[in-house]
């Protein structure tokens, strides 16, 4: 029986990766009847809300979606679409595998990551006041429930995907209290849940220069919100960049799946743009639908076109000719 997933196709290059990682699941075979839903800035302009109410009702209602990135302004305006819509469905858990993939050529040949990024608080809070003209603060919020539950779910994902080593990148030698609790609740998780599961620490500066230099040393990270952001770019990058590394937004009742990139308004409606990540967050949904021979398809399907390296079927991201829809084509010839 065909599931419904809902689809958000975003704003800027979102509509034309969408359509184009909707055309691969459907070739698939997957049984999904797609629930197409609005947000972002251009749904704005059209009927006033970012992230209109029924949205993130349709999303809690089937607890599976397939999300566009969706552009925030800055500086200014609206609070970021992807912060209200995880807040508001309670997504705590950012999960972002990051691998070396065939044919993508790249300074590592062996990197293999799970950024787990906590998605819920720290100063993604957006509480900022402007204490008296010329100074403004914001305020980091780090709550004992929400650390905690972070690095449960950190321990337990290792766990059962057979991880060796979690290390949380952090910055409590300046950040003694927000960070410190966030470190302390990973610890205490780490003894009480998985003390067989290797674990380590690192002040987040060094930790960034480490990922560069070698990062066949890491295996997961887990780390507080702001930092699972700007990390997920850097080993986004670690791999061939943006257009590669899928991504998943998880609570306890429903799951949103969505790239780490964002609209790139700089490339939007050229039909360039890289269709791969989101792609690759299909897959990602498809295993936690237990649709796993489509997610296989899929997967063998990607790596067949990125193996054969014809620049007319790759985007220009990854060294091609091609378009967003070229290389969705590619797959679906490679499926057939
Ligand atoms: P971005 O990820 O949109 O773009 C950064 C660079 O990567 C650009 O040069 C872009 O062309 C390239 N790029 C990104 N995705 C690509 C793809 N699939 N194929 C080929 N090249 C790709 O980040 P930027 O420019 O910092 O942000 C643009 C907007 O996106 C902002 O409004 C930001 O708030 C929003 N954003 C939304 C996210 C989401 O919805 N999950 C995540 C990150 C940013």
């Amino acid at each position: 029986m065909a599931r419904t997933v809902c689809l958000i196709p975003g704003d800027g290059i979102g509509p034309e990766v969408a359509e184009a990682a909707r055309m691969v699941i459907d070739a698939s075979g997957a049984p999904i009847e797609w629930l197409t839903l609005p947000a972002g800035a251009a749904e704005a302009e059209a009927h006033g809300s970012v992230l209109p109410d029924h949205t993130v009702e349709a999303i809690a209602a089937h607890r599976i979606a397939l999300k566009g990135p969706v552009t925030t302004p800055i500086g200014k305006g609206f609070k970021s679409v992807n912060v209200q819509l995880r807040m508001r469905l309670n997504l705590y858990a950012a999960v972002r595998p990051v691998r070396s993939l065939p044919g993508i050529k790249t300074r590592y040949e062996d990197v293999e990551l799970v950024v787990i990024r906590e998605n819920t608080e720290g100063l993604y809070s957006g509480i900022e006041n402007e204490i008296v003209p010329g100074v403004v603060t914001s305020l980091k919020v780090a709550t004992r429930v929400a650390c905690e539950r972070i690095a449960h779910y950190a321990f337990a994902y290792a766990r059962s995907r057979g991880r060796r080593r979690v290390t949380v990148f952090h910055k409590a030698n300046i950040m003694k209290m927000s960070d410190g609790l966030f470190l302390e609740c990973a610890r205490k998780i780490h003894q009480a849940e998985a003390p067989d599961i290797a674990y380590d620490e690192m002040i987040i500066d060094n930790g960034c220069m480490q990922l560069v230099r070698d990062p066949s040393k890491f295996d997961m990270l887990l780390l507080e919100n702001l930092y699972g952001d700007v990390v997920s770019d850097l080993c986004a990058g670690l791999v061939g960049g943006l257009g590669v590394v899928p991504g998943s937004n998880i609570g306890d009742d429903c799951a949103v799946f969505e790239a780490v990139h964002g609209s790139a308004p700089d490339i939007a409606g050229k039909g360039i743009a890289n269709p791969l990540a989101l792609i690759m967050s299909g897959v990602m949904m498809l295993n936690h639908m237990e649709e796993r021979a489509c997610a296989e398809r899929i997967r063998n399907a990607y790596n067949a076109v990125l193996g054969d390296g014809r620049p007319e079927e790759l985007t220009g991201d990854i060294g091609g000719k091609g378009t967003t829809r070229g290389f969705a084509e590619a797959m679906v010839r490679r499926m057939t």
